[in-house]
């Protein structure tokens, strides 16, 4: 329930509850725009009134704990008091055991049944977008790329090049609707021409930005043609490109400074597509919380070489004949990033 939110309330978590009684789910809600009601809020309110006293025998899931927070009405820990919800499975406690503890301790001071952390990895998922955006004043920093089996993005001084197959295409593209930005390099740009929308599932498409500090990008690229939101990134503005543009000096700043302006336009996650200098440049910067790497099945023998990651991949998955490898940066607290 919590993932329906993905790509729409930026820059707040995602949330899902689901209520059930003996088996049947019975309410459930999800956070579902940036100012919708909590989960548990619209999960009680999906119950039928005539079904409410089922409320006093029933469980409810929630991916995070209730953080006392008084919204606007009650708290999302008095609504599950007031109605007499008696168990309460948590998938991951957030928060920092001298918060999330006490949390617990009240609800199970009141006689409910508390399960935690029986999904810490989806639960995590949800939250960790909203938590980096709130705790680190940046963006979540996610790297995407394609590389051969030996390890190469591309072959040197060519045109666009596929590694990875149709199906990692589209994965890509629902990536993309499920994130706030959208990076790449000049080169990137000017070699590939890439529209670096979603084009290929359901959603929105991400802001375009476009790193271009001589301003060598000729208004005839895919990335000027208008359709969606796009930022130029350069040393001085240039008249001819009817984009958004954002002057910074290109030094050792220029990254931290970058994400701390896109914190400021409530961009909460940050997809890095390349090429191989501005991966790099995060990677050396240590500014990426994730890496998703697309390995396809071809050889290249020579070419830009893939950025060298410093831990073994997390997850590994398969799709088709390519694989997916997911790197989780190991210099990132987990509970607190
Ligand atoms: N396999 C994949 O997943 C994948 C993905 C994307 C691209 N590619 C391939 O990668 C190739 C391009 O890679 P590339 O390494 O040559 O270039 P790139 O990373 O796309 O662009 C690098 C250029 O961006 C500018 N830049 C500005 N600020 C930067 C910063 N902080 N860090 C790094 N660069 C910065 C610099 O140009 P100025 O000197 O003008 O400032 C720099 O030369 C293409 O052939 C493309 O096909 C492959």
């Amino acid at each position: 329930m919590a993932k329906l939110g993905i790509g729409k309330v930026s820059p707040n978590s995602m949330v899902g509850a689901v209520i059930v009684h003996q088996n049947k789910i019975i309410g459930e809600g999800y956070h579902f725009t940036d100012n919708s009601p909590q989960a548990e809020v619209l999960a009680i309110e999906d119950v039928p009134e005539h079904k409410h006293i089922l409320l006093k025998e029933s469980t409810i899931y929630i991916a995070s704990e209730p953080y006392y927070i008084y919204e606007k009405t009650l708290s999302r820990i008095d609504l599950i008091l007031k109605h007499k919800i008696p168990k309460v499975v948590i998938s991951w406690l957030d928060h920092k055991p001298e918060i999330s503890e006490p949390i617990v301790k009240i609800l199970r001071e009141a006689g409910l049944e508390v399960i935690t952390n029986i999904l810490p990895r989806e639960g995590r998922f949800v939250r960790v977008l909203g938590n980096t955006f709130i705790q680190k004043k940046r963006p979540y920093i996610i790297l995407k790329y394609a590389q051969t089996l030996d390890g190469f993005l591309a072959p040197k001084n060519t045109k666009q090049f596929w590694i990875s197959n149709s199906f990692s295409k589209r994965l890509v593209h629902k990536w993309r609707s499920e994130i706030d930005a959208i990076l790449v390099g000049t080169n990137t740009a000017l070699n590939d021409n890439p529209q670096l929308d979603n084009r290929l599932y359901f959603g929105k498409s991400p802001l375009r930005i476009i790193f271009d500090q001589h301003n060598r990008l000729p208004i005839q690229l895919n990335i000027f043609d208008g359709k969606h939101n796009t930022l130029i990134i350069n040393k001085n503005s240039d008249p001819r490109k009817y984009v958004s543009q954002l002057q910074l000096t290109f030094d050792m700043q220029m990254l931290p400074k970058l994400l701390t302006y896109l914190h400021s336009q409530n961009i909460s996650s940050l997809l890095v597509e390349g090429g191989a200098k501005v991966l790099q440049a995060f990677v050396q910067h240590d500014l990426w919380d994730e890496a998703r790497i697309l390995v396809g099945n071809k050889l290249l023998k020579d070419g830009l070489k893939a950025p060298l990651l410093p831990n073994a991949p997390d997850e590994k998955y398969k799709i088709f004949d390519d694989q997916l490898f997911i790197h989780y940066n190991p210099t990132k607290n987990f509970n607190n990033s």
